[in-house]
């Protein structure tokens, strides 16, 4: 205790109280603003257009994460209430009332029903919530093995998949589907996910499906999506993975079955053959000229490079960087950071990333299923702007100059040096992979 107010200046001994109680009061108010803008998030956050909140759930596994949230935050409310009013009420009820009055109150301390009291009922309350919440993550690492089956591996800094297309329990064979930064799965089915990676801990998020899950180098995780209504679903890796972490996002694209079995039949193709004399085949010269093809990798173009390393098994794998086979079929590209598609030509690469969903492909007819993607347009000033310095684009350690520990570090794709002759080729090229 400080020392009675008889010691003090009575000026001192009244500042001192009311400093006192102004902390009490700004304590109390603080605690209670952060409360009510979480209730505030909790009720309303649904109906913001907030892409990555975890409130607004799409899918069956992030609604049973959303019903557990529901009676966990109900009765987080009522044991705040009751607590911060019990403080303020006995704060107030018992507050120095200057009346000099010297009587020490009766201590609780020690009294048996009320130590048994306060220990039982919040063990309870935390028993109850412990059940349910054991309950909701043995449901959610249920194996599915009915479901449709996806490899997701992460690398500094996107996401491939390996679709499991011929269900026969090997990701990368004859037939099997290779992509990158963009999840394709039809509406209603349950989807199984194998999270690893390639080089450090990423994480994979898609807040409006599931939760996250780590993908650790040399081990595999399970997890699970299925999405309960047609739409883009975005996500973002969630553990620090170096330089471009922010820059590491992904998407989910629930598209109806007929439109999911028509992307998934176009996928297993070859790449499209670019027509004799053209732009785009000067392009399919310059990218197997150039260090493009000594990391991408076009099935039908360049699997020779990747079967000479990894075996046949491996036709579909490029092991380096995002395999570019059916890249215009894509809404985005560079870990998911820049619209391929805009509404109108002029579109300019947005770094936010935050264009407008119709950008992106997906309608019958668009480019997701190999048409063309009118009424949108390719957004060629972006992939241009990517093509002539991608460290620019998306910070990386994408040049020889950066050097850790005397070792020249090489992530993400460098700056080639490309002419803008060859750049306009190559783009027409891409353009062309549907
Ligand atoms: Cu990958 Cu952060």
């Amino acid at each position: 205790m400080s020392s009675s107010p008889q010691d003090l200046p009575p000026q001192i001994s009244a500042f001192r109280k009311w400093t006192q109680r102004v902390l009490v009061a700004l304590v109390i108010f603080t605690i209670t603003l952060v409360f009510l803008l979480m209730a505030k998030e909790f009720i309303w956050g649904g109906r913001t257009s907030h892409e990555l909140t975890t409130l607004d759930p799409k899918g069956t596994f992030s609604q049973s994460i959303q019903d557990l949230v529901n009676p966990v935050f109900a009765i987080a409310a009522v044991v705040f209430v009751g607590v911060i009013g019990g403080v303020a009420f006995i704060a107030w009820k018992f507050r120095d009332k200057g009346d000099d009055d010297d009587h020490f109150p009766v201590q609780l301390h020690g009294k048996t029903s009320f130590e048994i009291g306060w220990t039982l009922l919040p063990a309870l309350v935390l028993a109850a919530v412990g059940v349910f919440t054991v309950l909701t993550l043995i449901d959610l690492n249920k194996p599915a093995p009915q479901a449709i089956q996806v490899e997701v591996y992460g690398q500094q800094w996107w996401w491939g998949f390996h679709y499991d297309a011929n269900a026969d329990g090997n990701f990368t064979g004859d037939g099997d589907v290779t992509t990158a930064t963009e999840l394709v799965i039809p509406v209603g089915r349950e989807v199984e996910l194998h999270v690893t990676s390639n080089d450090v801990i990423h994480s994979f998020w898609i807040p409006a499906l599931n939760g996250k899950r780590d993908a650790v180098p040399g081990q595999t995780h399970p997890w699970k999506l299925e999405a309960k209504e047609a739409g883009v679903y975005r996500g973002q890796c969630t553990e620090f993975c170096g330089l471009s972490h922010a820059n590491m996002r992904m998407l989910v694209r629930a598209v109806p079955q007929d439109q999911y079995d028509a992307w998934l039949a176009n996928q297993q193709k070859k790449a499209v053959e670019p027509a004799k004399g053209s732009l785009a085949e000067a392009g399919k010269t310059v990218f197997l000229g150039q260090l493009c093809s000594s990391c991408h990798l076009i099935n039908g173009v360049n699997n020779d490079k990747v079967e000479g390393e990894k075996g046949v098994k491996a036709q579909l794998v490029s092991g380096v960087a995002p395999d570019l086979t059916h890249f215009a079929t894509r809404g985005t590209f560079a870990g998911s950071i820049f619209n391929l598609y805009g509404p109108d030509p002029s579109t300019e690469a947005d770094p936010s990333g935050n264009a407008a969903d119709v950008s992106l492909p997906g309608d019958p007819g668009g480019a997701l299923t190999g048409g063309d993607s009118a009424p949108y347009t390719f957004n060629r000033p972006a992939v241009e702007a990517w093509l002539r310095n991608p460290p620019a684009m998306k910070p990386a350690y994408a040049t020889k100059a950066t050097v850790v520990r005397g070792v020249p570090l090489l992530r993400g794709m460098p700056n080639l040096g490309l002419s803008e002759t060859q750049i306009d080729q190559l783009v027409a090229y891409l353009q062309t992979l549907k």
